[in-house]
């Protein structure tokens, strides 16, 4: 408890999966949470959770994708909650489509909400961390970053380029703000089960993906906020520019 008290944390896609779990749990730690989606009912919803449990946050509607929801929500956390120490860009789409079928418009659109959104992000609020002494950036990659996955171009592309623009910005950034990345493997949410539509008897094909990790379960979203928390608290200290992979071990060779 209290490891993140007096810190003011944005989450981009905290209505669902693994961002409603980080912004939950920060909350749990003491964390003011700002967390952004483009679903005003689940928003809310999501914020009164953490209300009536003792905790603080607001929700910003938008598309992340958009500048100036980023803005809004920088603008939010300032107004509301005195400034910003923590960001987690963590919102993201699939852009499901092979390279020969889909339309240019899913490599845009995914690029767009997958890597233009998270540098936006940090851009428009890196002033206001260093104004009040810095802080943690915690980017939801993926595993793909590392692995191909059959009619994802835009996705693994998107992913694979937030590592190295992890990297760079915690040059820029050091040594007010930290800045480091999660590489999560296939992890319980809805977004897990959408890919999964693309086979005829999806239940059997996300149990096959679990059955080929070495720890043998899908991630749930509680893994990856804890984690999270890790990086984003002063337990991490001494730790900028890394990519931490979290997958059930299934990057280590189980699949
Ligand atoms: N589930 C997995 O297996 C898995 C694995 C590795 C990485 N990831 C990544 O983790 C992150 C979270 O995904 P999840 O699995 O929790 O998915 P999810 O679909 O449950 O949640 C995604 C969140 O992003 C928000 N979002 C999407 N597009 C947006 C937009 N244009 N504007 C505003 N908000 C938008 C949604 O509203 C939602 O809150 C994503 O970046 C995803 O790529 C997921």
């Amino acid at each position: 408890m209290d490891k993140l008290k007096n810190k003011v944390a944005i989450v981009t896609g905290g209505t669902s999966g693994m961002g409603r779990g980080i912004a939950e749990l920060f909350a749990a730690e003491g964390a003011c949470v700002v967390i952004s989606g483009r679903d005003e009912a689940r928003g809310n919803e999501v914020v009164d959770g953490i209300v009536a449990r003792g905790g603080a946050a607001a929700f910003v509607a938008g598309d992340i994708a958009e500048v100036e929801t980023n803005q809004r929500l920088v603008d939010t956390a300032v107004q509301r909650f005195g400034g910003v120490q923590i960001l987690v860009p963590n919102a993201g789409i699939l852009g499901i489509g092979g390279v020969l079928e889909a339309p240019l418009e899913v490599w845009k659109r995914t690029i767009d909400v997958n890597l233009n959104a998270v540098y936006y992000l940090i851009k428009l609020a890196a002033p206001a961390m260093l104004k009040g002494g810095g802080g943690s950036i915690v980017v939801n990659g993926s595993i793909a970053a590392y692995k191909g996955f059959p009619n994802h171009p835009a996705y693994c592309a998107s992913k694979g380029a937030l590592i190295p623009l992890v990297r760079q910005l915690a040059l820029d950034l050091a040594p007010t703000i930290r800045v480091n990345i999660l590489c999560p493997g296939q992890v319980d949410t809805p977004l897990l089960w959408d890919s999964a539509k693309a086979f005829p008897d999806p239940e059997k094909a996300v149990q096959a993906v679990a059955d080929r990790m070495p720890l043998k379960r899908l991630g749930t979203p509680e893994d990856i906020a804890k984690a999270a928390l890790f990086l984003a608290s002063d337990d991490a200290s001494w730790i900028t520019g890394a990519a931490l992979t979290i997958d059930g071990g299934i990057m280590a060779g189980g699949g």
